[in-house]
C-alpha cells in the first residue's frame, strides 16, 4: 500500500486534487531522505555545511508561510540535538529590521520554491555582510539556492498544490538531519545517541498508518467543520508550532477563520470567543505538558467547544479522536502534520472548493 514518487511526475493520476496526492506521498519522501542523507545508520551531510554551522554561536532561520512554521519546529530540533541557540524570523520582518546579530551567525533559509522575494531580501543583506548561509529548498538551481553559500535539497518531488504539505515535513526532516550531523561533529552524546534513521522509519510507518486512516479525518471534518465560521488549534511545545501550521492549512484551503494558540494562552483573552460548537483541535505530543493541555481542553469544553484531539500514543485516552503513532517528541510534527493536513483538505473538498487553488493565493510569491 505504499506509494513511490517519480521526481519528474507532476501528474495527478487518479487523484482529484494534488493536495491529497502530496499528503499521501509523505512516507515515500521520508524513505527517499533516509536513502539519500544516510550512509547506513549515519547521517551524510556536506562536511563544509556541518563545519560552518558547528562553528556558529547562533542560527538564524528565515522563511515565510508554511516554511516559517517548519522553522519553528526546526528550532526545537536544532537546539536539542546540535546545542546551538536558534532564532526563527519571518523574512519579511527581518529584512527591514535586523536584530542585533551574534558574533558568529549562520543563516538558514527555508523555502519550498527557493524564489520567495521576502527571503531574498534577507539573503542579499547576509551576502553583503559576508555571512555564511544555507538554503533548504525543494527546487534545485532556484534563486535562493544559487545565492546562498550552501544548499540542501528537500527531495520532496514537485509540489503543485498551493498549500504546502510534503515540503513542510521534508523541511522538518532535513533540519533534523543537519542537527544530528552538527551535534555529532560537536561530539554531543545526545546527537550520537539520536537514532534518526530509525526515527525516520517510524515516522514513515506512522504517516502511512495515518493516511490509510483518512476516512476518519473526513468524518471529523464533516461533523465539526462543515458549517463553522471559525476554529482554534491548541498545542504546547512543538505542538504549538504545529498548531500554527494546522491553523494556516485549515484557513487557507477551507476559508474557516482559524487561529493557532499556545494551549495555555487562550485563557488570557481569546477564550472569550469560544461558544457552543466552536471547533477546537488540540495536539498532544509533549511529555512535559500533556496533562496541562488536558486541563486546557476542559476549560474550552466547559464553554461548549467541540474538541478534537490528536494525541501521541503514550498520552492517548479513551475518546481521543486520532491516536498518533509514537515517535521522538522533537520529530512528532512529522506525524501530527498528517491529520492536520488531511482535515484541512477534507474541510475544503467537502465545501466544494478548489482545494489546490485557494482564492487570492499563489504557490510562489516573488513580490514583497
Ligand atoms: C506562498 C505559498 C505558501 C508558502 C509561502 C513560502 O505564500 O502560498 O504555501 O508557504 O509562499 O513559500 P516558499 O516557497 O518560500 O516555501
Amino acid at each position: 500500500h505504499t506509494l513511490d514518487i517519480d521526481p519528474n511526475a507532476a501528474s495527478k493520476g487518479t487523484y482529484e486534487f494534488y493536495m491529497l496526492k502530496e499528503i499521501d506521498e509523505q512516507p515515500a519522501v521520508m524513505r527517499r531522505l533516509s536513502q539519500d542523507y544516510f550512509d547506513g545508520d549515519d547521517v551524510k551531510v556536506d562536511p563544509a555545511i556541518v563545519d560552518a554551522m558547528a562553528q556558529s554561536d547562533r542560527i538564524y532561520i528565515l522563511a515565510a508561510g508554511t516554511s516559517y512554521h517548519a522553522g519553528l519546529v526546526g528550532k526545537n530540533i536544532i537546539e536539542e540535538y546540535a546545542d546551538i541557540p536558534v532564532e526563527v524570523g519571518l523574512a519579511s520582518e527581518f529584512g527591514y529590521h535586523f536584530p542585533k546579530l551574534s558574533k558568529k551567525p549562520f543563516f538558514i533559509f527555508l523555502s519550498q520554491s527557493g524564489e520567495t522575494a521576502d527571503s531574498r531580501v534577507v539573503l542579499k543583506q547576509v551576502n553583503e555582510r559576508n555571512l555564511p548561509s544555507l538554503t533548504m529548498t525543494n527546487v534545485e538551481g532556484s534563486t535562493l539556492s544559487r545565492e546562498a553559500t550552501y544548499t540542501m535539497l528537500l527531495e520532496a518531488g514537485p509540489e503543485i498544490a498551493v498549500a504546502s504539505t510534503k515540503a513542510y515535513t521534508a523541511q522538518i526532516a532535513v533540519q533534523a538531519i543537519l542537527a544530528k550531523a552538527v551535534g555529532e561533529k560537536k561530539n554531543l552524546e545526545k546527537a550520537k545517541n539520536f537514532d534518526l534513521k530509525n526515527q525516520f522509519a517510524l515516522a514513515a510507518e506512522g504517516m502511512q498508518e495515518l493516511v490509510d486512516g483518512k476516512e476518519k479525518i473526513d468524518e471529523l471534518a464533516k461533523k465539526y467543520l462543515s458549517t463553522t465560521r471559525n476554529a482554534f488549534y491548541l498545542g504546547r511545545g512543538v505542538d504549538y508550532a504545529v498548531a500554527l501550521e494546522g491553523a494556516l492549512k485549515l484557513k487557507e484551503v477551507s476559508y474557516i477563520e482559524t487561529e493557532g494558540f499556545a494551549a495555555a494562552e487562550l485563557k488570557h483573552g481569546t477564550i472569550a470567543l469560544i461558544e457552543k460548537g466552536t471547533p477546537v483541535i488540540t495536539l498532544i505530543n509533549d511529555p512535559a505538558t500533556a496533562d496541562l493541555t488536558r486541563g486546557n481542553i476542559q476549560e474550552v469544553e466547559s464553554r461548549g467547544a467541540n474538541v478534537m484531539t490528536f494525541v501521541a500514543k503514550d498520552f492517548a485516552r479513551e475518546g481521543d479522536d486520532v491516536v498518533l503513532p509514537q515517535i521522538d517528541y522533537y520529530l512528532s510534527p512529522l506525524v501530527t502534520a498528517i491529520p492536520a493536513q488531511l482535515i484541512a483538505y477534507y474541510a475544503s473538498k467537502n465545501k466544494g472548493l478548489d482545494v489546490d487553488k485557494p482564492r487570492n493565493l499563489a504557490k510562489s510569491v516573488t513580490v514583497e
